[in-house]
């Protein structure tokens, strides 16, 4: 998956601007708080239907106007014409969305046209921080994959929320016979048992990527390891990603029956996957608790790139990777790395875009490859060879 071009009216901090992008690597550089970010923020709406920042929408409105604009030009791999999707956001009323020129209903329906994978600074919490960011960041990649996963976490959710109250009123003196906490449990343990069935084949598939780039960024000398851990989780559980077994739901519709009265008792669901969590190490040691910054932010990149790496193999595409301020922290032998892995030119397109304070942060020889943008006061100056690596290649 290839974008070709953004345009951007009142985004942000850019008043208007047009950013055309090439296959392989793009590099957005220039000073901070110039609007490289916000560039980002733009692609990347049209993947998730929101901004990665957890903006509302009419914060991406600039300052003073009524209305945000934004397109993007994109090309599936295979097609021979883009795809156009534009989002127009209004300061009061509804947004609206456009699949090259006719009305979308609503964001789910533009998501899953484009696809894009981002890693930006405060995605290290997927390996500091709880739990949650960690299931977080699969349900996100996975529900990228399999509409049936993300119909499953919706029941799930809905039933959470259905028995969570039920508890609170058994808390409160109400009485609930066997069969309705049985009906909960059934229904629980069954959306629970195949999303804990998917992410644990997730995560073994995420392993093995994140596994190969740790070996070649650093020859061996770190190793990670990731498992998921889960209540509805016994041996032999299927892998509903790549084959159609049913899962075995026994396991936490029995956890959920046995244990009603302390459920009562702390007022909530204590069983289930939304208490899952991933175990990230490095070298057999938990990488949250013992990680340098570096190795957590090493680990984030592995993964985020693995993400890529499953839904091509999956999807049949690579997603566009937009990479925010971050390879730029990288050290030069973890970059290198990447870069050469990310440059072996499969069948399929990779498309990366990166910003970065420095113009120099790819390494020469990888130059031929970048389209250089100065990211200024919300506007693109395209620096054609101001910049170039002195040994480069034709800079594009
Ligand atoms: N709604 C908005 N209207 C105008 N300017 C904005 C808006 N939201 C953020 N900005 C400005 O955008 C700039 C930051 O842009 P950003 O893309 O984060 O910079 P960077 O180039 O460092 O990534 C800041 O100066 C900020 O004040
Ligand atoms: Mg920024």
């Amino acid at each position: 998956m290839t974008v070709s071009k953004v345009t951007y009216q009142n985004w942000r901090n850019i008043e208007q601007c047009e950013v055309q992008l090439r296959p392989g690597i793009n590099v957005l550089w220039g000073n901070n708080a110039q609007g490289k970010s916000n560039i980002l923020e733009g692609i990347y709406y049209f993947a998730r239907g929101r901004s990665f920042r957890g903006a509302k929408d009419r914060e991406l409105i600039r300052f003073g106007e009524s209305f945000a604009n934004a397109a993007i030009d994109f090309r599936k791999d295979g097609y021979t014409g883009d795809t156009r999707l534009m989002a127009s956001i209004p300061l009061s009323g509804k947004k609206k969305l456009y699949r090259n020129g006719a009305a979308l209903s609503s964001a789910a329906e533009m998501m899953g046209s484009f696809r894009a994978v981002l890693f930006c600074p405060s995605n290290l919490t997927i390996v500091t921080g709880g739990p949650a960011e960690r299931r977080t960041f699969l349900d996100i990649a996975i529900s990228q994959l399999s509409g049936a996963y993300l119909t499953w976490l919706r029941r799930y959710t809905k039933i959470l929320t259905e028995r969570n109250a039920l508890i609170k009123r058994a808390k409160d003196g109400e009485r609930v016979t066997v069969e309705e906490w049985a009906v909960y449990a059934e229904g629980l343990s069954e959306c629970g048992a195949w999303i804990a069935a998917y992410r644990n084949e997730y995560v073994k598939m995420l392993s093995d990527a994140v596994g190969r780039y740790f070996q070649g960024m650093t020859g061996g000398r770190e190793v990670p390891a990731m498992e998921y851990t889960s209540h509805a989780l016994y041996d032999g559980i299927p892998m509903p990603l790549t084959s159609a077994d049913v899962p075995d739901r026994t396991i936490l519709c029995e956890k959920l029956m046995n244990n009603v009265e302390r459920e009562v008792a702390a007022g909530v669901t204590l069983w289930g996957i939304h208490k899952d969590d991933v175990v990230l190490s490095l070298n057999g040691r938990e990488a949250r608790l013992y990680g340098s910054q570096g190795q957590q932010r090493s680990i984030v990149l592995s993964m985020k790139l693995a993400e890529a790496e499953i839904a091509n193999r999956i999807g049949g595409e690579y997603p566009v990777i937009l990479l925010d301020d971050v390879f730029s922290e990288l050290d030069d032998s973890r970059r290198s790395y990447i870069l050469d892995t990310l440059g072996s030119e499969g069948d399929n397109t990779r498309q990366i875009i990166i910003t970065s304070c420095e113009p120099d942060v790819i390494p020469g020889h990888r130059a031929a490859y970048v389209c250089f943008n100065r990211v200024a006061e919300g506007g693109i100056h395209n620096e054609k060879s101001t910049f170039a690596p002195s040994d480069s290649g034709e800079v594009m």
